[in-house]
């Protein structure tokens, strides 16, 4: 049975109550006035699914009622429009106002019903798109969380979403320490020293509270807030905010807030349902990242402990992947690039000569020079390598590097016809590294050289088989560590 309220507003009687007493057979809430002036006072001081309507009343007509219902009252109930002087003209004026129906005098019951029920229906349909339209974001933006496994592009990507969803002007997470205090780790339109921590106490400010209370707050100004939060907002410009925590299995991980500056529309109860449910899927993906992280901790582990035992097989070579890794990130450092490649690129000097774990003990322990033949299997360490880091999840970009690791700049000894720039920064870097590791360390065939010594040669070589620009960086690095 349906049991929407619809208003009728008619100034003839008979129409009101055979009107209404249809609709009310029919299961509907009927409420009737005989004016556009009281039609107006009851849709404002109640709520209702339908407006019925006449066109010509005394005082305030059906035009001038659609007109302020649509202003004042709702953009979206749905109007019908009754009329015993119909027109085209006066169907298509009331269309144009916002009606979606329209019923000519005399009409009967069933035409009465079939237009309530048409335009409930189509009002359904279009609440129901709003609704789908409203989790467009949260699909989008869940795609994109899930797939991203780095912690600290995880953050902003969550900071940069929220925000766009929004249109906010600022946005910050911050994320719960061990300490039991809140510190930022991204943030938009702030003005932020990133030399300084941002830390917030447990209750402390805006964030604080909704961590003590693990409930999304939503502040305008005109909500009923405490004084201080209120002057809080006044000092940084703050016309709305939004602060929701982040959950994961029942404990509080850490807090997103997201504010609009005094030029901007104020955040709606709709955006912290939207921001609710999208922090939740960000819960989520940070737990899934540091799954992701915490497995690939386990991972080089075993790897490094793999690297190791390959050291164990020859003691000249000890301790080779740690100085390695090391050197790399170095330069890496220097050179400028992102956290996250040079963190692939000390793993990939960890785990270089992993290839070396397929070739046979009289070649890789010989004490003395190789033959031709030793040689070449030798030079088949960096595929081997490659070929094993690769199976594992998550260590392709480590795989590609290793791969490269023995290809000359100018393209000799290469496995993937690459040379110069195209050849991975990572492999010219391990490439320079691993020469200066072999010039100054001890082996059974040779005598180590002096660093100033391994660094003539490194420079003599530069361009043809180093590239120059690590070598430059390379002995930039050494400077640094005083170890010329
Ligand atoms: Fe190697
Ligand atoms: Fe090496």
């Amino acid at each position: 049975m349906p049991k929407e309220n619809i208003l009728i507003v008619d100034d003839e009687i008979v129409i009101l109550n055979t009107s209404s007493e249809i609709l009310r057979r029919a299961g509907y809430n009927v409420i009737t006035v005989s004016s556009g002036e009281d039609g107006y006072e009851q849709l404002k001081a109640g709520e209702f699914d339908v407006v019925i309507t006449d066109i010509k009343m005394s005082g305030m007509g059906g035009m001038t009622l659609i007109k302020k219902i649509r202003e004042d009252v709702s953009a979206d109930i749905p109007i019908i429009v009754i009329t015993g002087h119909g027109t085209i003209d006066t169907a298509i004026e009331s269309m144009k106002q916002g009606a979606q129906g329209f019923i000519l005098k005399p009409f009967t019951p069933h035409e009465l019903k079939s237009s309530v029920e048409d335009v409930i229906r189509k009002n359904d349909i279009i609440k129901e798109n709003l609704r789908l339209k409203a989790f467009i974001p949260i699909f989008e933006m869940n795609k994109k969380l899930l797939s991203e496994l780095d912690i600290n592009s995880l953050l902003k990507s969550i900071v940069e979403e929220s925000s766009r969803y929004t249109s906010s002007d600022r946005a910050s997470l911050m994320l719960l320490e061990d300490d039991g205090s809140l510190i930022l780790k991204a943030s938009i339109g702030l003005e932020v020293d990133s030399d300084t921590a941002i830390r917030l106490k447990i209750g402390e400010g805006i964030a604080g509270w909704v961590a003590e209370n693990r409930e999304p707050l939503l502040l305008n100004e005109d909500s009923d807030i405490p004084q201080n939060l209120k002057d809080m907002m006044k000092s940084q410009e703050i016309r709305s905010a939004l602060c929701i925590p982040i959950i994961i299995k029942e404990k509080l991980h850490g807090v997103l807030n997201l504010s609009k500056t005094t030029d901007s529309q104020p955040f709606t109860h709709s955006d912290m349902e939207l921001v609710s449910v999208l922090c939740g899927q960000a819960a989520i993906a940070l737990e899934n990242s540091r799954l992701y992280g915490r497995v690939q901790y386990i991972y080089i582990g075993i790897i490094a402990t793999l690297a190791s035992a390959i050291e164990a097989r020859d003691p000249y070579t000890a301790g080779h992947a740690i100085r390695m890794a090391e050197y790399s990130k170095g330069v890496a450092v220097k050179m400028g690039v992102s956290d996250r490649e040079i963190e692939t690129i000390y793993r990939a000097g960890i785990l270089h000569d992993i290839g070396k774990i397929g070739i046979p003990d009289h070649i890789l322990l010989k004490k003395g020079s190789l033959n031709e033949d030793e040689v070449r299997i030798m030079r088949d360490h960096p595929e081997i390598g490659g070929k094993i880091l690769d199976k594992m999840d998550g260590l392709g970009d480590v795989a590609a590097i290793v791969r490269q690791h023995h290809t000359y700049f100018d393209g000799r000894n290469g496995l993937d016809n690459t040379k110069g720039k195209e050849i991975l920064l990572g492999a010219r870097i391990i490439a320079v590294a691993d020469a200066f590791e072999a010039m100054t360390s001890v082996r059974p065939y040779k005598k180590a050289i002096s660093v100033s010594e391994a660094v003539k040669e490194l420079k003599k070589m530069s361009g043809s088989q180093f590239d120059p620009e690590v070598v430059d960086a390379f002995v930039d690095m050494l400077n640094l560590k005083e170890m010329i």
